[in-house]
């Protein structure tokens, strides 16, 4: 990356001190993450924003509801500041509020509202977190998923999950026993979310129609060419993956998960990694001495993460230099109190 630039965010974050705390998620680029004082996926990450109430300012470089979750989560007078506020997430796009409300009067109408549990993946915006606090539900993230679900199947009979189908399905159907067919998919553009009233009732787990661009792209095709090509490679994959590459796959878990993995792997051995790109990049430098592939090599970065870059990280970090709080993200103080109780339940789990 360009040396100026390199040399400008140390000058920044250096005058800056402890006022500010950068946290980066793993699919950011190497030249944000060289900065980052942290870095972990979307549940260490909010974990840790909730452990920083000395920083002033919380630079989150990642995603829009992340630097939501991280506003939640953190006190009243410390500020969270996205350095692109485009950086967005076309799953957490996928549900909004309007749409939830009206799937769930439609479950009231049904009468069955009552015995429905709504989880909702990290990846959604606060107006949804919001939602399923008030609704008596719980946040999830790609590695407490499983957690989550049993403690929303202690609550209810039926889950909502929202807005990511695969991370749904894959829990519910590989960790905790339901069938396909105890799954149905609820698409907010279809009346009745292209359900009957009878497959509504029957259901254990209502899938929202939501799925993440890069991981979605990964298909059976992949895992089974790359199983030709490289004998005796590991696939390891993200949940949020379609059912068929999760199947298939030899791993699965969260970007924590997939880290540990490859550090815990022998010498020599092979692995294919169906996650993004800056991640399985910065994977494969790190073990030489493994053979690191990425499973499939048209699916790239995650483009609204890679939005933050250099330029954009040394702007935010100058602006607070200069005293203004550039890209400040703030979620109103209802919707805030019902997220939090939300992600506070999950926080609790055990
Ligand atoms: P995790 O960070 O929870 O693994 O989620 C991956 C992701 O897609 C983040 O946007
Ligand atoms: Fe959203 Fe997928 Fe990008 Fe994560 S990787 S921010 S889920 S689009």
């Amino acid at each position: 990356s360009d040396p100026g630039l390199v040399e400008r965010a140390a000058a920044a974050k250096a005058a800056l001190g402890d006022r500010v705390f950068v946290l980066g998620h793993h699919y950011q680029r190497d030249e944000v993450i060289q900065f980052a004082d942290v870095t972990g996926d979307s549940f260490k990450l909010a974990r840790e924003a909730a452990a920083r109430p000395d920083a002033e300012f919380i630079v989150f470089c990642g995603v829009h509801f992340m630097a939501e979750s991280a506003d939640i989560l953190t006190s009243e007078t410390q500020r969270v500041v996205l350095p692109d506020l485009a950086a967005g997430c076309s799953m957490a796009d996928m549900a909004v509020l309007e749409q939830v409300e009206q799937c769930w009067d439609l479950l009231s109408d049904l009468g069955i509202a009552d015995s429905v549990v709504p989880v909702t993946y990290m990846n959604s915006s606060a107006d949804i977190k919001g939602f399923v606090g008030r609704n008596g539900g719980v946040v999830c993230t790609s590695s407490n998923a499983k957690r989550a679900l049993d403690w929303a199947y202690a609550q209810g009979e039926k889950v909502l999950f929202l807005p990511d189908q695969h991370l749904g399905r894959n829990t519910a159907v590989l960790e905790m026993g339901y069938s396909l067919d105890d799954c149905v998919l609820y698409d907010p553009h279809k009346p009745n979310g292209g359900l009957t009233d009878q497959q509504l009732r029957d259901a254990k787990m209502i899938l929202w129609r939501g799925h993440c661009s890069v991981h979605g792209r990964f298909t059976l095709e992949n895992v089974l060419a790359m199983r030709e090509q490289v004998p005796g490679v590991n696939i390891l994959v993200h949940p949020e993956c379609r059912h068929e590459v999760v199947t298939e796959a030899d791993y699965v878990g969260s970007t924590e998960y997939i880290i540990k993995k490859l550090e815990a792997a022998e010498p020599g051995s092979a692995w294919a990694v169906g996650t993004e790109l800056n991640l399985v990049r910065r994977l494969a430098a790190a073990h030489p001495d493994k053979q690191v592939m990425f499973l499939e090599k048209t699916v790239c970065y995650c483009s609204t993460m890679n939005r933050i870059d250099l330029p954009h990280l040394v702007w935010a970090l100058e602006e607070l230099v200069a005293g203004r709080v550039p890209n400040q993200i703030t979620v109103d103080p209802d919707t805030a109190h019902h997220a939090r109780v939300a992600l506070d339940q999950m926080l609790a789990l055990p």
